[in-house]
C-alpha cells in the first residue's frame, strides 16, 4: 500500500524539517537532503513515464526512499534502510517500506563487508527481509535514480560511484562491482525507455 500524494507531502515535510537541521549540523547546505529526495522523485518519475511504470508510484517511492535517514543520523547502531522500513511498516505503507529497504542494493546477495559504513546487524536483517520477495522494476528504478542523485545534484552514475566510494571508503573491488551493477541497470532502463535515460533527466 502507498500513501496518497497528500500523505506523502506530510511525511516529506516531517522528515525534511529534521534533515534540514541535520544538514546544517553536518556542515552541509540547508536542504541538501531535501533536494536529494526531490531529485530521486524527479528522476524516477521521468524514467517511469517512458518505461510503462506508474509515474505517481515512482514519484512517491522516490520522495520517501530515504525516510529512515533522519533516524540513522541521530541514533547509533541503525541503518536508514531498516529504520525507514520499520517506520513505513508501522504506518501501513508496505510499498514504501520495501523501497526504504531495497534502494541501497542491486539485489539481495550482499554482505555486511560490502557496506562498512552501516550497522552490521541491520545489514544482515535487510538481506533477510529482502529475500522474502524478488526485486522488481520499482526496486531497480529507485536504486538507479538514487545512483544518479549525488548529494543535492543530478549526475552520472560514474560520478555518483566516485562520490560514494570516497564517502564510505569502499574497497576498490566493491566500488567496481557497484559501478558494473549500476551501469547494468542503466542499460536495462535505456532498453525499457528506448532511449538514453540521461537525456530524459537533462544530462
Ligand atoms: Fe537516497
Amino acid at each position: 500500500m502507498l500513501p496518497s500524494l497528500q500523505q506523502t507531502k506530510e511525511l516529506f515535510n516531517f522528515i525534511t524539517s529534521v534533515t534540514d537541521e541535520q544538514n546544517v549540523s553536518n556542515n552541509l547546505p540547508k536542504g541538501t537532503s531535501r533536494r536529494h529526495y526531490q531529485n530521486v522523485a524527479f528522476i524516477a518519475s521521468r524514467i517511469a513515464e517512458y518505461s510503462g511504470l506508474n509515474v505517481e508510484k515512482a514519484f512517491i517511492l522516490g520522495l520517501l526512499h530515504d525516510y529512515g535517514e533522519y533516524i540513522e543520523a541521530s541514533t547509533p547502531e541503525t541503518f536508514h534502510g531498516t529504520a525507514g522500513y520499520d517506520e513505513m511498516m508501522r504506518l501501513g505503507y508496505d510499498d514504501v517500506a520495501r523501497t526504504c529497504l531495497s534502494h541501497s542494493f542491486f539485489d539481495d546477495n550482499f554482505k555486511p563487508e560490502d557496506f562498512p559504513a552501516y550497522d552490521k546487524k541491520q545489514i544482515i536483517r535487510a538481506a533477510e527481509l529482502l529475500k522474502e520477495r524478488p526485486f522488481d522494476d520499482y526496486d531497480r528504478l529507485i536504486h538507479l535514480a538514487d545512483m544518479m542523485a549525488p548529494r543535492d545534484k543530478i549526475d552520472t552514475i560514474e560520478n555518483r560511484i566516485a562520490m560514494i566510494t570516497e564517502k564510505y571508503n569502499l574497497p576498490a573491488a566493491v566500488a567496481l562491482r557497484k559501478k558494473r551493477e549500476a551501469l547494468w541497470l542503466k542499460d536495462y532502463f535505456d532498453s525499457l525507455t528506448e532511449r538514453n535515460v540521461y537525456t530524459l533527466i537533462g544530462l
